[in-house]
């Protein structure tokens, strides 16, 4: 390929991530919710519409009825509470805020969430792989520390619970996290929290070097909407308000997250369906030949499936109909609906003699 002179050539190499369209399929690639909104939010959403949300004006750049709603639910301060658009971007804003700059590199424990390599590389941020325990998917903590003191680490980066592989931290993991030094941020992905029911905010007030994202593409089924936000200490906060675009989420975004909150209990009381259909789907894999599963605390599953090359599985499976996501060397599968689930497990079993 011939490279145009003005590109940085470290970037020629890079792909974008592989979101992959598949209209037809059932679609269990990507850890979205499967259900629809609840009535009464729809409901408000359209009468939103219908009175018409001024499209001449900018909306408020400094998200503060939405900031005022998130603090509500997450139970903590407005000035605590960072918006992207995406927890994609606010990703993105925490790289530029600690690491460009040739000031360090982030630490990743793979597999895992690829848009932190991908985003570090884009921004030309060293990035530091050290591989999970085989078995557990636990992290490498000799070599994780190792990595931090001799490699320059400024960020390392967690997700809890992990994509793709389900588990929560440890109490070990969570002990050697609580020992990092203050010069070097923790990010605690936490996009899956109300699956897992697990946070680490009771711990972010002794710890100003830890921040939390969260998203409204999971449980809150607004990921068309795009809006993720950090929990941090409010000097993050500000920094990560300044370094953003002024605009970057939109009126109709905002509105919907701020209503979707005001329906938080109606939207929650689906979690119950999918933790039933997760557990049903984890007893039936494992009783298929050749297959191992994992344990999860999110709203996905990830297995690996002897003599299969995950690739050619993946495929073979949504040619019959139900998309899933191959990663790791292993196939993560997100929990749908209970009709889409019995279809991915009658498609598995003609696959898996
Ligand atoms: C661990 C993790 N973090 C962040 C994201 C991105 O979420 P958002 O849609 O808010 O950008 C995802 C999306 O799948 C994810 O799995």
């Amino acid at each position: 390929m011939c490279a145009l002179q003005y590109l940085r050539p470290d970037l020629l190499h890079l792909k974008p991530y592989d979101a992959v369209p598949t209209p037809a399929a059932d679609k269990l690639d990507a850890n979205e919710f499967p259900l629809d909104w609840p009535e009464g939010f729809k409901q408000k959403l359209s009468l939103l519409w219908e009175k018409g949300i001024p499209s001449n004006r900018y909306p408020d750049a400094q998200h503060r009825g939405l900031k005022q709603a998130i603090a509500a639910y997450a139970g903590a301060d407005p000035d605590q509470i960072s918006l992207g658009n995406g927890s994609d971007e606010l990703i993105r804003s925490l790289l530029i805020a600690t690491c460009v700059g040739g000031r360090g590199g982030i630490l990743v424990a793979e597999p895992t969430f690829s848009m932190y390599a991908i985003l570090a590389q884009s921004l030309g941020i060293p990035v530091v792989r050290v591989p999970r325990h085989a078995e557990t998917f636990a992290l490498d903590l000799e070599r994780c520390q190792q990595a931090v003191v001799e490699q320059r680490v400024r960020v390392v980066c967690l997700v809890d619970p992990n994509s793709p592989t389900g588990n929560g931290l440890s109490i070990a993991e969570w002990a050697w996290v609580e020992g990092l030094p203050a010069e070097i941020l923790v990010i605690l992905d936490e996009a899956y929290f109300e699956f897992s029911q697990h946070t680490a905010l009771p711990k972010l007030a002794e710890h100003p070097n830890w921040v939390i994202l969260r998203t409204f593409s999971k449980a809150f089924r607004l990921a068309a909407h795009r809006v993720g936000y950090a929990i941090g200490h409010p000097q993050l906060v500000r920094v990560l308000d300044a370094i953003r675009l002024p605009y970057n989420l939109s009126a109709i975004s905002q509105w919907a997250v701020q209503i979707a909150l005001e329906h938080a209990e109606e939207f929650l009381a689906d979690l119950p369906l999918i933790r039933q259909e997760r557990e049903a789907l984890y007893q039936a894999l494992q009783e298929l030949p050749g297959v191992r599963v994992w344990p999860s605390q999110a709203n996905f599953l990830y297995f690996r499936v002897a003599g299969w090359d995950p690739q050619d599985l993946q495929r073979a499976w949504q040619e019959l109909g139900t998309c899933v996501r191959c990663t790791g060397g292993g196939l993560r599968l997100t929990v749908g609906t209970p009709a889409e689930n019995r279809r991915a497990l009658e498609r598995l079993r003609q696959l898996l003699p």
